[in-house]
């Protein structure tokens, strides 16, 4: 079977048909997608024995992102979120950026850092100076907490050391956690070495506890679109190009531009965590800390000319996992993975580093050409004509009346399913 993420026209199709399209894409078939999302890709017993005081599950809209290519392989790439347009958003853009042969990841071994807070440090040159030379004692230290990971070729590889005052060190053990996101891999070491490490350094233990600051676990994805793909009715790919550079430049130098230009790379990969069962605040922690790690809060992705076509980059920190916790139990977060077909956590997070970067592209773009409402309100149409009663084929039809009336609100779409029901009505009247 060969992976496909090119399914044209899929957006057209009823449930029933995408699944079978994705079956035949994937290779799993629909009736275990069915298995897996029908109950809403949890049930209530599994609720319960995730956290506590369940009362019952919450489902979110389960969405594919097509056309997705990443260091020259297919992906189908689970989407949960809910807001509209933007799995649509991320398929248009991976498709402008197959175009240039689509996404290129770079992505670091999976080092998690572990931090031990010491306090009450006498002498904190000195401190530091007999940690650094007893590093190997304390990486057996922390291997001999973690068997089970070493055992997977994973575990403690190197010990940083930062004063961070007079009297406090601060000592990361940055461990490869292989394919776990491994928080409670670092958790584990930091409490297993710290009594040492205060012995060590004259100290007294503070926090021990994972940095969600996971800047060793970066991705790096780069694409290049040429501007014929950009081009829209209005406007010619070059003119989009100058658009584009000139909404990088802005969140490059405005803070308040920035937080949004990321909020859109988040839209996209917040989806796939949430999809694959992460921890989606770690990674939002992670992002937003590394993005302010200059003093400025900056963008994650930055978009510049070459030649006839835009370069898009971006780095962000990426703690994933594909084995543990809620991956074990949660049918939805494994049918993803499935459906993803990735062998590793980095390739995972190579995945949703790339839907994030097709994202922005997709938000820059708009924002640089027509504007952003004008797609979005017309995705945003349908869940409006939802939300006033519009059912089956009604929905899109009432979605297309709001939008063409530029009224896309609850009233004028209670409207138009009354005075489209009736016209039902009046033709089974008419009929019989
Ligand atoms: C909306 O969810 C995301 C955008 O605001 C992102 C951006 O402005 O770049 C469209």
């Amino acid at each position: 079977m060969t992976r496909t993420s090119r399914i044209p026209g899929f957006y057209k199709l009823s449930v029933e048909e995408r699944r079978a399209l994705v079956a035949e894409a994937t290779g799993v078939s629909a009736e275990q997608i069915g298995l897996a999302l029908d109950a809403g890709g949890l049930d209530e017993d599994t609720a319960d024995k995730f956290v506590e005081n369940v009362l019952g599950t919450y489902s979110l809209p389960y969405g594919v992102a097509l056309n997705v290519r990443v260091n020259g392989r297919d992906y189908v790439v689970p989407m949960v979120v809910e807001e509209p347009s933007v799995v649509a958003a991320a398929s248009n853009a991976a498709k402008m950026a197959r175009k240039g042969g689509g996404f290129t990841a770079d992505i670091d071994p999976p080092l998690m850092i572990s931090q031990i807070q010491l306090l009450d440090v006498a002498d904190v040159t000195a401190a530091r100076e007999r940690i650094a030379a007893l590093e190997p004692e304390l990486l057996r230290l922390a291997d001999c907490a973690i068997p089970g990971l070493v055992a997977r070729g994973g575990g403690a590889r190197e010990i940083e050391i930062r004063a961070l005052d007079q009297d406090m060190i601060v000592v990361h053990v940055l461990v490869d956690c292989r394919d776990a996101m491994g928080a409670n891999l670092v958790n584990t070491v930091a409490e297993a070495i710290a009594p040492r490490l205060a012995e060590i350094a004259g100290g007294v233990v503070g926090l021990r506890i994972l940095s969600n600051l996971s800047d060793r676990r970066c991705v790096r994805v780069t694409c290049r679109v040429p501007a014929a793909a950009l081009a829209t009715e209005d406007m010619e790919g070059s003119a989009v190009i100058d658009g584009m550079v000139s909404a990088s430049r802005f969140a490059e130098l405005d803070p308040y531009r920035a937080a949004t230009h990321n909020k859109g790379i988040m839209n996209g990969v917040d989806a796939v965590v949430i999809a694959t069962g992460n921890d989606w605040r770690a990674v939002e922690a992670g992002a937003h800390a590394f993005a302010a790690r200059s003093g400025r809060y900056s963008p994650l992705a930055t978009w510049r000319r070459d030649g006839d076509s835009v370069v898009g980059f971006m780095e962000m920190p990426m703690a994933l996992g594909t084995v543990g916790g809620t991956l074990r139990v949660h049918p939805g977060a494994r049918l993803s993975l499935r459906l993803l077909g990735v062998e590793s956590a980095q390739e995972l997070a190579a995945v949703a580093c790339a839907v994030g970067l097709a994202s922005n592209l997709a938000a820059v773009r708009a924002l640089a050409t027509d504007g952003i409402q004008r797609g979005h309100m017309a995705l945003h149409a349908r869940s409006v004509a939802l939300a006033a009663g519009a059912e089956g084929e009604l929905v899109e039809r009432v979605a297309a009346m709001i939008v063409e009336a530029r009224d896309i609100t609850v009233e004028a779409a209670r409207r138009a399913v009354a005075m489209l029901s009736r016209r039902a009505d009046g033709a089974s009247v008419i009929e019989d």
